[in-house]
Order: C-alpha cells, then structure tokens, then sequence
C-alpha cells in the first residue's frame, strides 16, 4: 500500500510536492534573480501557502548560486530584536563557512570575530553596525544575501522600538549586498504600526507578492497527486471544490481525509471528510474573518457578508480589489463569489445584515 499522498498536509511544502504557483515563484526569484537584490513582502491570509512559496524559490536556487546565501529565519522563534539580528547573522555565517569559498577565504578571519563579537551586543544602533559591516566585507568577497523573515507579523511582539524596525530598514536598503523577504499575514505597515506608531519599512518593501487560494489548473494539479495511490479523484472535483475551493492548506486536508477513508473502506466519501473536519473548518473560516476584519479596519464582516448575500456588485472596486487580491473572492461568469460554497454558508450563519 502506497502512503496518502496528502500526508505533508500542515507542513512547509516544497519539492515534489509543490504544486504551480508558477508565476508567483518567478516573481519571488525575480528578487535575486538580477544583478542588485530587491526586497519583497510575501503576504496572504494564513495557510495559503505563502512560506511553502518562499521556501520552494530558495530551493530551486540555493544549490546553482554559490555567490548568494539564503538565511531563512522565523520572527516568532525569537524573543527580542537584538536576538533576531544575532540570528541573521550567525545562520549567514554559518552557511559561508560551509561553502568554503576561495574567495571568502581571505575575509573568514574579520567576519568570524564580526559574528563572536556581536554576539553580546544589545544596542541597536552598535548591532546594527556591526551588521552592516558584516554585510559589507560579505559583499567585497562576492557574496550577497537574501534575507527571509518569516512569520514577520510575530515582529510586533519581537520588535518593541521603533528603532529595531529601523535596523532592517537599513539593511534592506543596501542594495547590493542584502535583499529582504518579508512572510507576513498582514500588510508590513500594518505590523510596523502596530509596534511602533509610525512606518519605515514600508518604503523599502514596496514590492509586493500577494498569494491566494490555487487557480483552477492547481487545484487540478493537487487532486492529481492522489493518482500515486492510484485513486482518481477528478470526478469529485465539485464536490471537493464545493466545501474548501481551491484554499491550498483546506483542500489538501480534505484530500487526506478522503484518502484516508478511502484506504480504511474502499470508498470515496467526500461528506463523510468533510465531517470529520468540521473543527478545523470552521477554525480556518473563523481566522480569515478575523484576519480580513484586521487589514480592512473592522470591516471584513461588512464585506464578506455582502459578496455571501451576491451583493458584491454594490461595493466600491477599492473593496472588490483588496478581497480579490487576497484571494477570498474568484469571479464566475462575472459574478463576484466567495471562494468556497462552504465559506459562503459559514458567513451567511456567522454574520449579520448591517
Ligand atoms: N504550492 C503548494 N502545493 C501543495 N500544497 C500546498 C501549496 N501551498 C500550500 N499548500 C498546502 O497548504 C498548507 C499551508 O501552506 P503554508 O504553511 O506554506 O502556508 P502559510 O501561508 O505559510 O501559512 P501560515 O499563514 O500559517 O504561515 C501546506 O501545509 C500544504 O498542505
Ligand atoms: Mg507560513
């Protein structure tokens, strides 16, 4: 018996697992894909896939350029700023001493005692320099970084002065030798206001990659995986469609259900799935409301419930726009939907009329 295809639901996925998102990953590598590095803020309301995005463009490169580092770090792992900046620092590090390049040689001795030397620091503004400096041989070496913060909507917590906020404004913007990728939930102003009552990151982020919930051709895509366990599922697509749509975290924890059940008895019950997940459903829904109420100030019930009652017409396209990018609307023969049945039965029970 081969294992359920599904089984990494939850997790980070990339490899083969990873499916499309074409376009999004070229505009993800595209920040390193060039002679300077850019900066870029990943954002998308949760479990959309954003982290698997990112990590999936580190890997399609991180092996065929030797003279780009990635240091890839989670915000919430850490307990305050200075912590973090140590931690930028030293996974850098410790990937170039790993890729023993000859022309890192000659500066190994000055960034070691760098890296042992910030170390204890707690001044931002001395940290920061030591950061920079840091950077600099790096990039006199040949060498450049890519930064990726992820879980960066945890940076209101980790960061708690407005000067911290100001350490990564100026890395990110050395252009020639850092590039910041920023994973977050929420807008980065949005997290920068929240700690600090005034934005500076936002200018040197103001590259953006918005990720939604698949295209038609990925949920495809996703359903196909289960051939491997040689169970076709396309001719459950509507029902599967009907209940998480094409929500990358939801749709692949209902194939798993379903392939699970399907490996117990034989059968293909799309309903029982759905009701063994009821919990997580509605925690997921749940969230997105949330979240939508956080971006759009307060307003995400308000919104929802009118694209629910098919009365997206009546909102202003600023408003159309904000909940297409986020991927919680898709348009069906120029009707505004939301992106799941199931999501839509779920605001219209949970929301009232204004
Ligand atoms: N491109 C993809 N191919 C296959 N499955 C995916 C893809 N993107 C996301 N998924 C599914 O969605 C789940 C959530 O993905 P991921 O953890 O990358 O989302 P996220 O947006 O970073 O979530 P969070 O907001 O919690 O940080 C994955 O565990 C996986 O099951
Ligand atoms: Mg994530």
């Amino acid at each position: 018996m081969s294992g359920n295809p599904y089984r990494s639901v939850g997790q980070r996925v990339t490899g083969q697992e990873f499916v499309g998102r074409a376009d999004l990953l070229w505009r993800v590598r595209s920040t390193w894909d060039g002679s300077g590095l850019g900066n870029l803020s990943v954002q998308g309301f949760q479990r959309m896939g954003k982290s698997s995005l990112v990590a999936q463009a580190v890997e399609h490169d991180a092996e065929n350029r030797p003279d780009l580092l990635f240091t890839s770090l989670s915000v919430g792992d850490h307990d305050n700023g200075p912590m973090l900046f140590q931690s930028v620092l030293r996974t850098t590090h410790e990937q170039l001493v790993s890729r023993s390049l000859a022309s890192v040689k000659p500066y190994l001795p000055v960034l070691d005692g760098i890296v042992a030397q910030a170390k204890g620091i707690e001044d931002d503004g001395e940290l920061r320099d030591q950061v920079k400096t840091y950077y600099r041989h790096l990039t006199n070496a040949g060498v450049s970084t890519i930064v990726v913060l992820d879980e960066f909507d945890r940076a209101d917590g980790v960061f708690t002065k407005l000067s911290e906020f100001q350490v990564l404004r100026s890395l990110a913007s050395e252009r020639f030798s850092i590039g910041l990728v920023t994973v977050s939930r929420r807008p980065v102003e949005n997290i920068e206001i929240d700690a600090a009552g005034g934005s500076t990151l936002d200018a040197v982020l103001s590259l953006r990659c918005d990720v939604g919930c698949f295209a038609d051709k990925e949920i495809d895509l996703l359903l196909a995986r289960a051939l491997q366990a040689g169970v076709d599922l396309s001719e459950h697509r509507a029902a599967l469609i009907k209940c998480a749509g094409g929500h990358p975290y939801l749709l692949s924890l209902l194939c798993h259900e379903v392939m699970q059940i399907h490996q117990q008895s034989g059968r293909i019950d799309v309903p029982a799935a759905r009701r063994a997940l009821a919990g997580q459903f509605e925690s997921q829904f749940r969230g997105l409301v949330k979240t939508l109420d956080t971006v759009s100030g307060r307003r995400g019930e308000y919104l929802l419930r009118k694209v629910a009652g098919d009365d997206a017409g009546s909102l202003p396209n600023a408003d159309v726009d904000l909940l297409t990018r986020l991927g919680l609307v898709r348009e069906e023969a120029g009707v505004i939907r939301l992106f799941s049945d199931e999501f839509q039965q779920y605001v219209l029970r949970t929301t009232s009329v204004m």
